[in-house]
């Protein structure tokens, strides 16, 4: 997606967003409170979740669903929901081949869920919505990690409430290890030289409570913040010391679509997607992520700016633009710093290799109501993937276990909306073979479980489906879109099972 796409794109977001009017004229902007000093607060680094010795099993690692209340403004505080603390959760870090037992307890007054986004894993561990964790209930998921090094998360996904439990700070890095990545020369210091950076954005009432308000138009377009946030802290700063720094970006936002750019002009190296490593890195001054993708980037700090600080630029979708981070580099080499030269090999299964092609169509219906929108729209009704709406008592694509099968997805244009998704399936990672024909670009031929799709378009993508049979999801990872139906289910069955 090249620079004048995005805003072109950007450009009708922004004008489709002023036509209707936002209920939030209250809403609170950054600018707007007077104790207020950008890039005064370091940036929070989640700690690691130690495991604890397990009673004759694996190691344990406790997470605790809890409310709780997160400073974002001074002398504001914002009611929220999170993991092991006020915000967000902790950083999960496995290795390859590890067995790993979670304790997942659920202290909140709702139910609740905790997904592994882009774990590959028995079904019934997924933490999908067929996992429900009940209020006072401990959930016990205990598996073996059978994946390469990547950088994944973890959220909520309760029947119609992923959005809200996201929004409220219920979210956390998963990060995989293996021998290859660690063998390879690339920063690994976890908060040193190896920063995980949480995107999200936010909307405010003026008491400081979080404006999660879903009318039409947030169900439409995504609940969209005029703040934002990282690790939970608007316009934080960081210290570095090392010459060669590499960022583990999530787009956690419920349904932004960001650009991201450092304000010197210079390029980042990518070097992961979703799933992994990529082959080699791939240079880039601007890089898109929809909501749910990951990418690592390696960034030279020498070569900042002389006279003038160096800033992470984030580009809203919607319009609006951020300096989100103030990078400051504070170490005493100064010499440009080698960048590693292959990374990954690829081998993702060939096309002529697939047993099955299905396609998905995810559409908004505005076709033939006279009534308008709004009509239409009460309970979010419009969203759907060919033509249905989530329901959990109903498989949508059953998947013989241990096939390959291509996924044409397309995302209908024939609609009045137009409207960007982000499509998301659990259980694999998958290859993109092309979008809209052409091959995919360095940065997004990697390992990937999360593809944008803007409106229009029609990526098809490849995926193994092995070692675990079950029921999983796929849907679109804006959240509101998720919540309003957008999700669907495939069942991966054994050749020997009747279904
Ligand atoms: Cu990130 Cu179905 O989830
Ligand atoms: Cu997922
Ligand atoms: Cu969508």
């Amino acid at each position: 997606m090249n620079r004048r796409h995005f805003l072109s794109r950007s450009a009708q977001a922004a004008a489709i967003a002023a036509l209707s009017s936002t209920p939030f004229a209250a809403v609170l902007k950054a600018q707007a409170n007077p104790a207020f000093a950008p890039f005064s607060r370091p940036l929070y680094i989640p700690p690691i979740l130690e495991p604890i010795a397990g009673n004759g099993g694996a190691p344990i690692r406790t997470l605790t669903a809890v409310t709780g209340a997160h400073s974002f403004f001074p002398g504001l505080q914002t009611p929220t929901m999170a993991f092991n603390g006020p915000f967000l959760g902790p950083t999960i870090r496995v290795r390859n081949g590890e067995e790993v037992a979670f304790d997942v307890h659920n202290e909140l007054d709702q139910v609740t869920t905790v997904h592994w986004h882009g774990l590959h894993v028995p079904a019934r561990w997924d933490g999908g919505p067929h996992q429900p964790i009940q209020p006072g209930d401990i959930w016990r998921p205990r598996f073996t990690i059978k994946q390469q090094a990547a950088t994944l998360w973890y959220h909520p996904h309760a029947m119609g409430l992923t959005g809200e439990h996201v929004y409220n700070g219920m979210a956390g890095l998963f990060i995989i290890d293996d021998d290859t990545a660690d063998a390879l020369p690339l920063p690994q210091e976890y908060g040193v030289d190896d920063i995980p950076l949480i995107i999200q954005d936010r909307r405010f009432y003026e008491d400081g409570s979080f404006a999660y308000v879903r009318a039409m138009h947030d169900v439409m377009h995504g609940v969209i913040g005029n703040n934002l946030i990282i690790n939970g802290m608007i316009k934080p700063y960081i210290e570095l010391t090392r010459p060669l720094v590499r960022f583990r970006i999530l787009n956690g936002s419920n349904s932004s679509i960001y650009r991201l750019r450092l304000s010197s002009g210079n390029r980042m190296q990518v070097i992961a997607s979703d799933g992994g490593l990529l082959a080699a890195p791939v240079p880039l001054t601007e890089l898109i992520m929809t909501a749910g993708e990951r990418y690592e980037i390696l960034v030279d700090c020498t070569a900042q700016p002389k006279d003038t600080s160096l800033h992470l630029l984030v580009d809203q979708y919607s319009g609006n633009s951020y300096e989100a981070l103030e990078i400051r580099y504070t170490g005493n080499i100064n010499k440009r710093p080698a960048m590693p030269g292959k990374l990954r090999p690829h081998t993702p299964p060939a096309e002529s290799s697939a047993d099955n092609t299905r396609t998905i169509v995810m559409e908004t219906m505005s076709r033939g109501n006279g009534g308008g929108m709004e009509r239409g729209m009460m309970g979010g009704n419009r969203l759907t993937i060919n033509g249905r709406h989530m329901d959990m008592a109903r498989i949508d694509e059953r998947i013989k276990l241990g096939s390959t099968e291509i996924w044409e997805i397309v995302n209908d244009s024939a609609s009045r909306m137009q409207l960007p998704h982000s499509m998301h399936l659990h259980d694999v990672q998958f290859h993109i073979l092309d979008r809209n024909g052409e091959p995919p670009e360095p940065f997004e031929a990697g390992r990937k479980d999360t593809v944008l799709l803007w409106p229009g378009e029609r990526v098809r993508i490849i995926a193994s489906f092995l070692d675990y049979t079950g029921i999983y999801m796929f849907h679109c990872h804006m959240l509101e879109h998720e919540d309003a139906g957008m999700m669907g289910q495939f069942e991966v069955y054994r050749d020997s099972d009747t279904i």
